[in-house]
């Protein structure tokens, strides 16, 4: 028995090496870290459990029987992060540039298969040059293989992506498919051509980070969720999003600490929103004022700007915020911003985790580029999103709630719960002056002093339409608060609406507006 458990110690050790000592020193001269050192850091101590670790590929062309490795470029298994059950693979660029061979993805495969088994979330760590060529076509069935799973995974449980190094070619549309995609700035390439055939098709001069880089598909192609400094940061980061997200599509999300009161008004708000309707102010000083210990872990933080996503804790409760961000682009929505805050929603609502709404919405963007880029079919996107989402919807207007933006943004039509005004909403089919402007054209023109009409009308369409009365009359707004109980008001609700229950029709799936 113990000549046995040498002999297995001595492969385990194998097995852990990699594609040796020389390609993990060449690894960490280019600012990377090993495939087994990123699951140290991104699990809990001593909790990964390792499965296949003694696989290896079956080909034998172009001298690949000479290269075998233990675990063929991939690390496989279980472990935990803050206690709770995650599956991860970590590709492992030391052994054949981590491509992806016929085992190497009936590993991943396999580690898919038992997290929605049980469901748990995955975490994939990709590091990769790709199909592994000498495969041909058997490592893009591979990629198929894994790319079924992602799909039929999709909404059962979380899935995470970090891209650790390249990520090219077919190879990208499995982190696509994912939930959260995280990159390292400098180090983290996703592309679907690299910078070469882009020369040749297109003449274009690109470096890898202009094409693919983490800052590119963080705030230009909103491919990725998050762009991080380094390794460390980004997997630290990714452990951090396990504070507001559930196991699985049946489970709750996991509570804060509750140590915020759940009382406590913030005397602050009655300032934030600027006395003139047309002046910006930051969303987020509103957002860190209600949330529990101003805690707020943004989504997409440098994409679509004009609105903000991302998740917090309020009274305890896991929640997830969007917002209209006056700051920028007055908080229109856009293309890029209905769609990135229709993903969203949706995730939350896949995964039981509350909405919180803070409305202030001059509108969609007008323009030739938003009509020609489908701002209708991505407008409607949003407007889904909402419609369909079952899990409590909260909403506060602070400012404004203007035309169609108004019954988009989690308007009581809609189904939201509990929806709330600040004494300074304005809610009406469009702004005063636009209003004026289009009713009183004919007196206006017709007008000695067109100056002086327009200031009339202007003042009296804006007593009569930009406040929140007309909509709190007709019940579209439950209640018009003082700013400074929004936090109390909105624990309240969350209280109020821990056992709802809705749901939709049966159907296969809807048709969302693609
Ligand atoms: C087999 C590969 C490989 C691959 C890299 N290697 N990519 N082996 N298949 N796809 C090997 C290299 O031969 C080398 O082996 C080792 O990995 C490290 O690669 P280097 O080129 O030395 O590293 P580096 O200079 O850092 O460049 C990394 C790279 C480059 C940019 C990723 O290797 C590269 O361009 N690889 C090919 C990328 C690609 O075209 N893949 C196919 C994409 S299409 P040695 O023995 O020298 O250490 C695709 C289709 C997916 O993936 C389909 C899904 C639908």
């Amino acid at each position: 028995m113990r000549e046995k458990l040498e002999l297995l110690e001595r492969r385990r050790a194998e097995s852990e090496q990699g594609g040796g000592a020389r390609r993990i020193q060449a690894q960490h001269d280019k600012g990377k870290l090993s495939a087994r050192e990123r699951l140290d850091i991104l699990l809990d101590d001593g909790s990964f459990v390792e499965y296949d670790r003694f696989v290896t590929h079956r080909s034998t062309d172009f001298g690949l029987d000479a290269q075998r490795v233990y675990g063929d470029g991939v690390v496989t298994g279980h472990g935990r992060i803050e206690g709770r059950l995650v599956y991860v693979f970590s590709q492992d660029f030391t052994v054949l540039g981590g491509s992806l061979s016929e085992t190497f993805a009936e590993k991943i495969c396999k580690v898919m298969d038992l997290a929605v088994r049980n469901g748990a979330p995955v975490v994939g760590l990709n590091d990769s040059g790709g199909a592994r060529i000498q495969e041909g076509v058997v490592s893009l069935g591979g990629y198929a293989d894994i790319f079924l799973r992602n799909t039929l995974a999709s909404g059962v449980v979380p899935q995470i992506s970090a891209i650790l190094g390249p990520c090219a070619g077919g190879a990208v549309y499995s982190p696509a498919i994912t939930d959260f995609v995280y990159m390292v700035r400098g180090t983290s390439y996703m592309f679907v051509t690299g910078p070469n055939v882009v020369k040749t098709v297109t003449h274009e001069d690109v470096t890898m980070e202009q094409l693919g880089g983490a800052d590119t598909h963080a705030a230009t192609s909103g491919v990725a969720h998050f762009a991080c400094d380094s390794e460390l940061q980004c997997l630290q980061s990714i452990r951090d999003l396990f504070r507001y997200i559930p196991q699985n599509n049946l489970g709750d999300p996991p509570r804060g600490s509750g140590r915020d009161p759940r009382d406590r008004r913030d005397e602050a708000l009655l300032d934030v929103v600027p006395d003139h309707p047309g002046k910006p102010y930051d969303m987020h000083d509103v957002i860190s004022r209600v949330v529990d210990d101003g805690e707020f872990y943004e989504v997409h933080r440098d994409y679509a700007a004009n609105i903000v996503c991302g998740f917090a804790h309020l009274g305890g409760f896991s929640i997830g915020i969007v917002a209209n961000q006056p700051a920028v682009l007055a908080g229109v929505l856009d293309i890029n911003a209905s769609v990135k805050a229709a993903r969203f929603v949706r995730f939350c609502d896949a995964f039981n985790i509350p909405i919180v709404t803070f409305e202030d919405v001059p509108g969609f963007l007008p323009g030739l580029a938003q009509e020609h880029g489908g701002i209708i079919r991505h407008g409607a996107k949003l407007l889904y999103a909402y419609c369909e989402a079952t899990v409590p919807k909260l909403t506060v207007i602070t400012r404004k709630a203007y035309g169609g933006a108004y019954d988009v943004m989690s308007s009581k039509h809609i189904r939201g719960d509990v929806n709330l005004a600040w004494p300074t909403a304005e809610i009406a089919v469009m702004g005063p002056k636009g209003a004026v402007e289009i009713l009183f054209r004919k007196e206006i023109d017709a007008s000695d002093d067109p100056q002086q009409v327009t200031d009339e009308r202007v003042a009296e369409y804006t007593a009569k339409f930009a406040n929140p009365y007309v909509a709190a009359s007709r019940g579209f707004v439950d209640d018009i608060i003082d700013p400074r109980d929004t936090r109390p008001r909105l624990i309240d609700a969350l209280e109020t609406l821990q056992g709802k229950r809705d749901r939709n029709p049966a159907k296969k799936h809807g048709n969302l507006p693609l």
